[in-house]
């Protein structure tokens, strides 16, 4: 049977390798962004559907569940660093929407499009969803969302693999050829973050995208509640 995946963020970088990758596995694949004029170019070029959709958006994103019926592989991947506020408001109002900007993109985008499409998720169905290495060390109010982002897929797999669904994070070391860094990154930053893996490389998007089709794949069925690090030795774990 066809399965229906949706994977938020599947405009670039990420989200949209995995998109490509369950495309071309033949799955009927719904991808979501923020804007029309990337959402519509991209799935044109993958061949699946464009939903525009805010994730953090509690009304876009029911719309989104009405949209795409049952749900076989959903990937939380919308996330990253949102633009810095601009104005001269006082420190701590600054401080605190960069926080909540950050739980908004990283943490409830997840929840949130978790929470629209979960009775829609058949047996043996996957929650994907893309933390950061950021949660283990130097990340911020962006690592800290990415922390909560693994907390909370801890209680969700508690609650969903009961009904035969897997839960887990894919937490992603420095991966290239994405907008993350919105083509700020120094050529000397990027060297420091190669020279911190073992395997001195960086990640590529097709290495969380192969992670995720794994974790998806009958023979990731007893992994659950679970946080996977992909980032080439930078983040040691026992
Ligand atoms: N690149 C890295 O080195 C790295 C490392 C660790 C973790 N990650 C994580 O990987 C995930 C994918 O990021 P990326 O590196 O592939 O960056 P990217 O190329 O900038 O892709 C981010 C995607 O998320 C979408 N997005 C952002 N906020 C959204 C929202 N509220 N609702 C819906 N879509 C939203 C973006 O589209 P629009 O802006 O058009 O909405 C875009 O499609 C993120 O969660 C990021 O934190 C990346």
């Amino acid at each position: 049977m066809t399965r229906i995946v949706v994977v938020t963020g599947g405009t670039s970088g990420i989200g949209r390798a995995i998109a490509q990758r369950f495309a071309v596995d033949r799955a009927e694949v719904f991808i979501t962004g923020r804007h029309a004029d990337t959402v519509e170019p991209t799935a044109k070029e993958l061949g699946v559907h464009g939903v525009v959709c805010d994730a953090a958006d509690p009304g876009q994103v029911a719309s989104l569940a009405d949209r795409v019926g049952q749900v076989d592989v959903l990937v939380n991947a919308a996330g990253g660093l949102p633009e810095a506020a601009s104005g001269d408001g006082a420190p701590l109002d600054a401080l605190l929407a960069q926080w909540h900007a950050n739980l908004a993109q990283n943490l409830l985008t997840a929840v949130l499009t978790t929470a629209a499409v979960q009775d829609r998720l058949t047996g043996d169905s996957s929650v994907i969803s893309i933390g950061s290495i950021g949660a283990e060390r130097r990340g911020g109010s962006y690592g800290a969302a990415k922390a909560a982002l693994a907390a909370w897929n801890a209680s969700l797999s508690a609650e969903l693999a009961p009904r035969g669904v897997t839960c887990n994070v894919i937490s992603a070391g420095y991966i290239e050829g994405t907008n993350f860094f919105r083509g700020g990154l120094s050529d000397e930053r990027h060297r420091a973050l190669v020279e911190e893996t073992h395997n001195k490389r960086p990640g590529t998007v097709d290495d969380i995208a192969r992670t995720a089709c794994f974790l998806a794949s009958p023979g990731a069925r007893h992994i659950t509640g679970q946080t996977i690090h992909v980032n080439g030795g930078a983040f040691t774990t026992r």
